[in-house]
C-alpha cells in the first residue's frame, strides 16, 4: 500500500485522539498526520491514499478551519486518489444533522474527482437526518463520543479493514 495522509486538525480535540486510534489500526503501515491548521494545499498532493478527519459543527456545517481551507484545495485535481472520512457527532444533541461534515467533505472531494472510499453501515446509529448517508449507507465512518464511545474502537477497526483492502 502507498503511504497514507491522514489530514485533521491537532487543536480538535476529539477528533484528535481519534485520529491517534486510527493511525494505531494501520499498526504497519505508513500513516502520516497532518496538521490542517498549518498546512499547504501542496500536501495533499504527496499521497494518493488519504484520510479526513472532520467533525460536524454549527448544526450541520463544517469547523471554521476546513471551511477556510477548502477553497485553496479548489485547484487541486484529486483525480486518482482515493479517500476515506471520518467524522465525529452527536446524533442525540443533533440528530437531525448527525455528522453532516463527512457528507460535505465526500461531495467536494468527489466533485474535484476523488474516488470516496470507506463506506460505513448504518447499524447501530440512532439518528433523524445526516448528509452522510447515501444509498443505504455512510459515505465514511460516523464516531460518536458523546453517546456511543464504547463502540469507537470497534468501529474504527472494522472501517480500517475495509480501508486496506480499497487503498491502492
Ligand atoms: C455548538 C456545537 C454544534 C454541534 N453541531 C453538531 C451537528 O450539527 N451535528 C453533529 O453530529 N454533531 C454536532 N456537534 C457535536 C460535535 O461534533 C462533537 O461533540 C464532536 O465530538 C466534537 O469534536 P471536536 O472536539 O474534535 O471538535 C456539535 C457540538 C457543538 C458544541
Amino acid at each position: 500500500m502507498e503511504k497514507i495522509g491522514l489530514f485533521y486538525s491537532f487543536a480538535s480535540k476529539k477528533t484528535a485522539k481519534i485520529a491517534g486510534v486510527v493511525h494505531n489500526a494501520f499498526s504497519g503501515n505508513d500513516v502520516q498526520l497532518i496538521n490542517v491548521d498549518e498546512v499547504k494545499k501542496e500536501k495533499f498532493l504527496e499521497f494518493d491514499n488519504l484520510i479526513v478527519g472532520v467533525p460536524t459543527w454549527f448544526d450541520g456545517e463544517l469547523p471554521n478551519y476546513w471551511d477556510e481551507l477548502l477553497p485553496a484545495l479548489e485547484e487541486i485535481d484529486f483525480s486518482n486518489k482515493r479517500i476515506a472520512v471520518f467524522g465525529l457527532g452527536d446524533q442525540k444533541g443533533y440528530s437531525e444533522n448527525f455528522c453532516d461534515a463527512i457528507g460535505i467533505m465526500a461531495t467536494f472531494f468527489e466533485e474535484k474527482g476523488a474516488l470516496i472510499v470507506g463506506k460505513f453501515p448504518l447499524e447501530g446509529y440512532n439518528f433523524e437526518g445526516s448528509k452522510a448517508v447515501r444509498n443505504g449507507q455512510f459515505v465514511g465512518l460516523p464516531l460518536d463520543q458523546e453517546n456511543q464511545a464504547r463502540l469507537t474502537n470497534g468501529r474504527i477497526e472494522h472501517w480500517v479493514e475495509y480501508l486496506k483492502k480499497e487503498f491502492i
